[in-house]
């Protein structure tokens, strides 16, 4: 397999006053090249630890995290990563908290622009790229984070909950916007939500963890194919792979294999 991030029997554990506790436990995981994989579990069972690893922010305790092959070492620009909250520099307008980071990546004056220019546009904040951060709804606030991390071009998008503190109509359009944007520009996307519909409506594999200790419960499969609709969403189809996450996910102490429709 054609693996982009690789965890290999990943463990992470945390020192508490009297007790050590397991954070995650022995985790393998390969996300293939392209591929969109979402991530989902009860509270605490280790998602963002395991995307903080691939993003270089967390440094396993045992095992290895590989991206392109090349054990990760610490964050870099060929990875993107966007959280629940929206982190722009409130002083910098839409522009020029898109342009920052490619400041940082040491692009021209000119090159910055242009590129902030299709970002921005991309998510449809054209008509506010000079405007504050202040002046923004969370929608937006969102779409300019997330212009950000596309405008300096990342072959891996780490999304933690992106759309999470979103109402569920700006978080239906930033999933159509974001399933367009990858159609036109496939990148790997590692995708983190406790939103089963969400799960189910982005990712071609749905990865379900359990906690105590942090660990991969199942791995659910959609095979719907891409673009998804509107009409998909209310399918059958859908509705039956809806129910399997959610039992994955809410009813871990049950039996998993007959989950009627
Ligand atoms: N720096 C830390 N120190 C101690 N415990 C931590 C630390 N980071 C995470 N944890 C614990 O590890 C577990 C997994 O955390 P996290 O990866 O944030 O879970 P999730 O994102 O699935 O909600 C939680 O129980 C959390 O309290
Ligand atoms: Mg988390």
């Amino acid at each position: 397999m054609n693996s982009k991030i690789s965890f290999q029997n990943v463990t992470k554990t945390f020192d508490l006053k009297d007790s050590v506790f397991t954070a995650l436990d022995d985790v393998s995981l390969e996300i293939e090249d392209q591929e969109f994989v979402t991530v989902v579990g009860p509270s605490g069972c280790g998602k963002s630890t395991l995307m903080g690893m691939a993003a270089g922010l967390v440094t396993p305790d045992g095992g290895q995290v590989e991206v392109d092959g090349a054990p990760v070492t610490g964050p870099g620009p060929e990875r993107g990563v966007i959280f629940q909250q929206y982190a722009l520099f409130p002083w910098l307008t839409v522009r020029g908290n898109v342009e920052f980071g490619l400041k940082l990546a040491g692009l021209s004056a000119e090159e910055r622009r242009k590129r902030a220019e299709q970002a921005i546009d991309l998510v449809g904040l054209t008509d506010f790229a000079d405007a504050l951060p202040k002046t923004l709804s969370g929608g937006m606030k969102q779409r300019c984070a997330i212009a950000r991390a596309y405008a300096v071009d990342p072959e891996v998008l780490l999304m933690d909950e992106p759309f999470g503190a979103l109402d569920a109509l700006t978080r239906v359009q930033l999933q159509d916007q974001l399933l367009d944007t990858w159609t036109q520009q496939k990148r790997t996307v590692m995708f983190i939500t406790h939103d089963v519909d969400e799960a189910v409506y982005l990712a071609r594999r749905v990865i379900v963890m359990a906690a105590r200790p942090g660990r991969i419960f199942r791995i659910i499969d959609v095979d719907l194919p891409y673009p998804r609709t509107e009409e998909m969403r209310l399918s059958p189809e859908f509705a039956q792979l809806r129910n399997e996450v959610w039992h994955a996910v809410y009813h871990q102490d049950e039996p998993q294999d007959a989950v009627a429709a």
